[in-house]
């Protein structure tokens, strides 16, 4: 531990770099994506679009995660862009660049690249390396569906797909062989990967063990999630802002059910979601759903908090839990002096948390720990529906989602929300109420989209008009109820 010209301990940041023990003194503010280019000279990563888009800086993030207690802990690794990164995020954790791939010979994930010409200028191609190599670290069997997914959040301009997906499909039928009981060591036995990686699981709890020295929060510090939205809403100010990390916090991870409630942890990422096989059981649509949000190393990134606190009027997640009529639970940052967890909390419907236009009903030394919701019965029904310019990595123009609870054909309880047609996410009150004692008709749907155009508000901008916005609104609607109940609700219907 080293000390300023002031005399204050100087603040260390510690973690993993492919082989080697890093302990940097930048602010931790700084992305990773420079520290690995500019402080540790490995140029491999490369810097494209700096906002999270073209995964070209993407790496691999390990962190020790507990299996089950026979099985102790395991190293887990993810997917991430550097350039979205914070120091802060990384400590204690292993990070793998494409540097760290590399052996005597080229492996599997590299040969295949070169074998199908799957790489021109090469800018794009350490990312897709990482990216596919990470399918090797996971503890689920890779399908070709899952490889190409892997590589959703990476963009090639020169060489096009086709020969990038010959390589991965050569590569899932590789994966398939993997153990996923033990992928690293398959992965070291068979080539994939190097050797170090055997020992980083005793070298991260090492790091962990050792004294965390990094300064404690200073007032007005900013909140930071996975930074999504931080790093590219602000990135020239982030470096030396003053921020307090959520994003390791243990205690904002977690989904688990309490009673006849969901709790889900203010700090989980989509990506949690969709592991969660009892969330999966309660939403089978749910990998439908959260597939249109972002990619995969963003969805290993941005939190639910995150989400709900940028306030952005198109958060997929914010209408998605709108819909959920969820609760969140507002706690005093970690370190606020004069305020503890647990006895300042307050708790407050989703929907109220939203004032105006990026207004919140939330003090800056509040964070958002949880959201939780009811659980849903088999008399539930919820759908969610988006509309972007791409389908995939992309903002929406306009997203709504909704939930039914049924009694018989009739609509017993109803939340309808929608993104990109208010200033703020909108839980659609009236149109909810309005449904609510309606059976499933067409002039239900109908008449309750009336209810629904005075109830929003859209604007003209660069992703539709404010007609544009409500016609499409409308077709979503109709979407819902085209989906949840195709033996009653028809299109032809619908539009005549
Ligand atoms: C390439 C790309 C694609 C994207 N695609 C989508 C998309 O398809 N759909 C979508 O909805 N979003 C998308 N986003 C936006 C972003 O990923 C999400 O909004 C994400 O959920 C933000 O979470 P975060 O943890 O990264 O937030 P951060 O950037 O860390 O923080 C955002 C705000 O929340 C505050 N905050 C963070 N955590 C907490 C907390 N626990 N309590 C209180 N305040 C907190 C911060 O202070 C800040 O004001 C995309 C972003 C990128 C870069
Ligand atoms: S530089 Fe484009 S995603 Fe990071
Ligand atoms: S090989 Fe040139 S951008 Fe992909």
């Amino acid at each position: 531990m080293s000390l300023c010209l002031c005399g204050e301990k100087e603040q260390m940041t510690s973690f993993i770099l492919n082989d080697t023990l890093v302990e940097s003194s930048e602010p931790e503010g700084t992305v990773l994506l420079d520290i690995i280019r500019y402080k540790q000279h490995l140029p491999g990563t490369k810097i494209g679009c700096r906002e999270g888009d073209c995964g070209a800086c993407t790496v691999l993030v390990g962190e020790l995660k507990p299996l089950d207690s026979a099985r102790g802990v395991s190293v887990e690794y993810r997917s991430m862009t550097s350039c979205l990164l914070a120091l802060a995020n990384v400590h204690g954790k292993h990070i793998v660049t494409v540097e760290g791939l590399n052996m005597e010979k080229l492996s599997p994930v590299q040969q295949a690249m070169v074998d199908e010409s799957g790489t021109q200028c090469g800018f794009c191609t350490p990312g897709f390396v990482v990216s596919l190599s990470g399918c090797c670290l996971s503890r689920e069997k890779i399908t070709e569906e899952l490889a190409v997914r892997a590589i959703d959040g990476n963009i090639c301009r020169c060489t096009g797909y086709k020969s990038i997906q010959r390589a991965t499909a050569i590569l899932a039928v590789q994966f398939a062989a993997k153990d996923v009981q033990d992928p690293i060591g398959w992965s070291v036995e068979n080539g994939f990967l190097p050797s170090y990686f055997t020992d980083i699981k005793d070298r991260l709890r090492a790091l962990a063990g050792a004294t965390d020295n990094r300064r404690p929060t200073t007032d007005n510090a900013i909140p930071l999630g996975g930074g999504t939205d931080l790093y590219v809403q602000k990135h020239d100010t982030m470096h030396h802002a003053a921020i307090r990390s959520v994003f390791n916090d243990e205690t904002l991870k977690g989904i688990h059910i309490e009673g006849d409630e969901w709790v889900i942890g203010g700090g989980c990422v989509a990506n949690d979601l969709l592991a969660s096989k009892e969330l999966r059981d309660h939403f089978p649509n749910i990998e439908k759903h959260l597939l249109l949000v972002s990619s995969t190393p963003i969805r290993n990134m941005g939190t639910l908090a995150g989400n709900f606190v940028n306030a952005s009027p198109i958060g997929d997640l914010t209408v998605f839990f709108l819909a959920l009529d969820s609760t969140i639970t507002l706690s005093a940052i970690p370190g606020t002096p004069g305020l503890t967890r647990g006895r300042n909390d307050r708790t407050m419907k989703l929907r109220d948390l939203y004032k105006g236009y990026k207004q919140l009903d939330k003090s800056p030394d509040e964070i958002v720990t949880s959201v939780r919701f009811k659980l849903p019965g088999k008399n539930t029904r919820f759908h969610f529906e988006k509309v972007s310019k791409r389908t995939h990595l992309d903002i929406a123009s306009v997203n709504t989602a909704i939930r039914l609870e049924m009694e018989g054909d009739t609509i017993r309880e109803a939340h309808v929300s929608a993104g990109g047609v208010a200033p703020i996410p909108k839980y659609l009150a009236s149109t909810s109420a309005f449904l609510v004692g309606k059976p499933i008709t067409h002039d239900t749907v109908k008449a309750a989209i009336v209810v629904i155009n005075k109830e929003i508000t859209p604007i003209s901008d660069a992703r539709g008009t404010a007609e544009y916005k409500r016609l499409l609104l409308r077709q979503l609607f109709f979407a819902h109820f085209m989906q949840l109940f195709p033996e009653r609700c028809t299109l032809n219907e619908l539009v005549a």
